[in-house]
């Protein structure tokens, strides 16, 4: 066996056209863990311990014991899973969502994704846990680290959570730049995941689409293959990046862009999100975080899109309120 393929995190990745450095790797005894989650900062945990009760989950497993509810699949004629909000299609003519969502059993899904060849259909299982699952896995989401996540939950002051979203892709899914307005701890069950984040700060490089927009919150910058005629400032944009495989946790701020791809290993990828809301403000001290401009900025451009009650009256508006004064 080479040096290489000893590490089961050096994958032959393709290097981006942006810069990164790598988002560290730590224990959560090691005190820079809880520095940086308590900072907003991202890092992976190895050692939480958080899904362990789940490291043995495969799709055999899942088949057996997940039960015979309906799980929401998203299906898509390209690698990419963009999420978009159906509710607000009517503020685009003629918007076509980018993949399309069906539900069905979890066994019917299995069936699909055997079956599935290369330049085809891609399907990427997207499924709020909840208490339909059968006993065996409500035991092993119950055998959580929920005592680690809720000490965490309370250190840094977030707020409730909110839910725990199981995905299931096929390798080589793509779920392109985006930000969540909650924290994640992102737990890695099966196989691996590329992920490249950029901090709140970088806002102008991403190019967000406008919040009344269905791609709310993504970015309109393919970060696979960036246009910079039409998104220069992708330019100046600095990355972080990790690969993270069973047992890996990795703490995403919220706010903070990231792009996520999954890896070839099983032919699948399992993985488990732990959102919370936002804690309760803290005192306001100057000058405000990014994240903090960021929320700001979404809750004005809400705002206006409220009172003008008319999107396509928003470009003209918002470039004669800065146009030629604040550019
Ligand atoms: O594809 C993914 O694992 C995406 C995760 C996320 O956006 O939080
Ligand atoms: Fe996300």
């Amino acid at each position: 066996m080479t040096e290489k393929s000893k590490d089961p995190r050096s994958f032959d990745l393709k290097q981006y056209s942006f810069p990164t450095e790598q988002i560290p790797r730590l224990s959560i005894n090691d005190p820079e863990a809880d520095r940086r989650i308590s900072k907003a900062l991202p890092v992976v945990l190895t050692d939480t311990n958080l899904v362990t009760s789940a490291l043995h989950w495969d799709l055999d497993y899942l088949s057996k014991n997940i039960g015979d509810g309906e799980f929401v699949v998203h299906i898509s004629k390209n690698k990419n899973f963009q999420y978009c909000d159906d509710k607000k299609s009517v503020n685009v003519k003629d918007f076509r969502m980018p993949t399309e969502k069906q539900d069905m059993k979890f066994s019917e899904f299995v069936e699909k994704l055997h079956s599935a060849k290369p330049g085809e259909d891609r399907l990427y299982l997207q499924q709020i846990l909840h208490d339909t699952v059968g006993k065996r896995v409500i035991s092993d989401f119950l055998g959580f680290n929920w005592h680690w996540v809720t000490r965490q939950q309370k250190t840094n002051n977030f707020g409730e959570m909110t839910s725990n979203l199981l995905l299931i892709g096929m390798e080589g899914n793509v779920t392109p730049g985006h930000y969540d307005e909650q924290e994640n701890f992102f737990s890695q069950v099966r196989g691996y995941k590329r992920f490249v984040l950029f901090p709140p700060s970088q806002f102008a490089c991403m190019y967000p689409y406008p919040i009344y927009h269905p791609c709310d919150r993504q970015s309109q910058v393919d970060f696979d293959n960036p246009d910079f005629t039409q998104f220069p400032k992708f330019k100046e944009a600095c990355g972080m990046e990790a690969v993270v495989g069973p047992g890996d946790v990795l703490y995403i701020p919220m706010y903070w862009w990231h792009h996520v791809q999954s890896l070839p290993s099983h032919g699948y990828t399992i993985s488990v999100t732990f959102w919370y809301k936002a804690g309760q403000a803290e005192k306001i001290e100057y000058p405000l975080k990014p994240q903090q401009k960021v929320a700001m900025m979404r809750n004005i451009e809400k705002m206006i899109h409220q009172a003008l009650n008319n999107p396509s009256e928003m470009p003209e508006f918002m470039s004669s309120m800065t146009l030629g004064r604040y550019t």
